[in-house]
């Protein structure tokens, strides 16, 4: 297998530490789309082509497992939740949690998203012409939408406390990720004891908003509510854990996801004024100033294709890893069982051979008919593991893009060049700071 000698990766450990991306893209360019990391001890495979990163995530996915630093440390604060549980476990949960993702509840959740946008909208209005951080306010706009489609609630004091324990267990888990060999969880550092602090409030706030639910016995058509109701194969319902799990689960995996890529998608239209015309012109067209709906979606392919773009170029979940549980052999090279393979939807979508011009801003990719194969692009990731939550967030990025963008254009605000910081998404390094400019 292609890659660098030990003696060249040595000095390079750091560098991958401290920007994975640019790492990882190197390697790529130096040995091509399928490289060995010679780690003593350690089979660690970084694999960019379609279609061997289709033969993990699909055709032999049952050879895969989630028991990767990644994963087992995410699960520290999700359990076994449906981002980092495996086998049968998983596909029980799955079966449970898929009905609450169908189109229709997605419909349902349109006016959730756009109300977010609307109130954002409105704590704008005094601060035209103010830079403001973007990531920040993005972050915030679909934190509400996390509230109001999980909870129906415009943030409860419970919800809140919850949402904010959790991001502080996650500045955990980024920091046991960048640093793997600290003391593990039960030492008492402070760091250690924050972290069990965090998850303290986390649990006590999830299992009192169940609890209330429960006893109002209001089922209302929020995601809380779906899951409670949900029974697997047998009539059982989830236990109380499993509920805390899917609940903190998806709070995590659709907010900043949903954030960083609208984000992205503002700093990328204010660099491409081009692009920035045509999604004005189609949104005057189409809603001449009104809020959209779920049914003027199919009608706003360009707005679409804007925000698929930007999901191509900073696919905020940069890094997808998994575990060989048996030997296999993947674009025609021996994974040997236990091999760890990094499979980076950010690689895959800046290969030459499938992407054109792959660094280069262009919404009209999505729209013409020769669409690359279907594993060129994987903001979603793949196979049985697709994110649950795709048609949700592709629903709320086109909402809140026609609705924010016909109301204002967003100018950068730093003259510094904007750096990508891969965290649990990739975010602005420092925030992306923009001067709202009326239309
Ligand atoms: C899984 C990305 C939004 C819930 C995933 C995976 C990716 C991903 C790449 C697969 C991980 C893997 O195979 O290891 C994204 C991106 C989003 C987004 C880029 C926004 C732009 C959402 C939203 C929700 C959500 C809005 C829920 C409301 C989940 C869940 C899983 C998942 C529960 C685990 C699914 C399973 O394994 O059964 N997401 N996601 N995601 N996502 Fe998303």
């Amino acid at each position: 297998v292609p890659g660098p000698t030990p003696r060249e990766l040595l000095p390079r450990l750091r560098e991958f530490q401290q920007d994975p991306l640019e790492f990882l893209l190197d390697l790529a360019r130096r040995y091509g789309p399928f490289v060995r990391l010679p780690v003593p001890g350690l089979h660690i495979f970084s694999i960019a082509q379609p279609n061997a990163v289709k033969h993990v995530l699909q055709d032999n996915a049952r050879n895969y497992s989630k028991r990767t630093l990644q994963f087992t440390n995410l699960a520290m604060v999700t359990g076994q939740g449906l981002l980092t549980s495996d086998g049968e476990f998983w596909l029980r949960q799955r079966r449970m949690a898929q009905p609450a993702f169908h189109r229709q509840r997605i419909a349902g959740f349109g006016e959730a998203m756009t109300a977010a946008a609307v109130r954002m909208l409105e704590r704008w209005k005094a601060r035209e012409g103010e830079a403001l951080d973007v990531d920040h306010e993005m972050m915030e706009m679909t934190l509400e939408v996390v509230g109001l489609t999980l909870f129906s609630s415009d943030f409860s004091a419970a919800a809140k406390r919850m949402v904010e324990a959790t991001l502080t267990t996650l500045d955990y888990v980024i920091h046991k990720a960048q640093n793997p060999f600290g003391p593990p969880a039960w030492v008492p550092t402070a760091r250690n004891r924050r972290f069990r602090q965090a998850l303290g409030v986390l649990d006590q706030a999830v299992y009192q908003l169940i609890e209330e639910r429960r006893a109002q016995g209001l089922p209302r058509d929020d995601l809380l509510s779906l899951l409670l109701e949900a029974r697997d194969d047998d009539g059982q319902p989830m236990t109380l854990r499993q509920l805390r799990d899917e609940l903190i689960t998806l709070i995590i995996a659709g907010h900043e996801t949903v954030a960083s890529a609208l984000t992205w998608t503002w700093h990328l239209l204010a660099q491409h004024p081009q692009a920035e015309a045509t999604l004005h012109a189609e949104l005057a067209q189409v809603l001449g100033g009104r809020t959209p709906t779920m049914d003027d979606l199919p009608r706003l392919p360009y707005t679409r294709a804007v925000f698929e773009e930007a999901l191509r170029l900073y696919p905020p979940a940069w890094l997808i890893t998994r575990r060989a549980t048996g030997p296999d052999t993947v674009g025609g090279y021996p994974i040997p069982r236990g091999s760890l393979l990094i499979l980076s939807p950010y690689l895959t979508h800046r290969q030459a051979e499938v992407w054109p011009e792959p660094e280069t801003f262009r919404p009209e990719r999505f729209l013409e008919d020769a669409r690359p194969p279907r594993y060129a692009y994987i903001p979603f990731g793949g196979g049985p593991r697709l994110c649950i939550g795709n048609s949700f967030a592709l629903v709320e990025g086109q909402l809140i893009l026609a609705t924010v963008a016909q109301r204002y254009r967003l100018r950068p605000a730093d003259p510094k060049p904007v750096e990508a910081a891969p965290l649990v998404t990739i975010r602005p390094k420092g925030g992306l700071w923009m001067r709202l400019e009326r239309r």
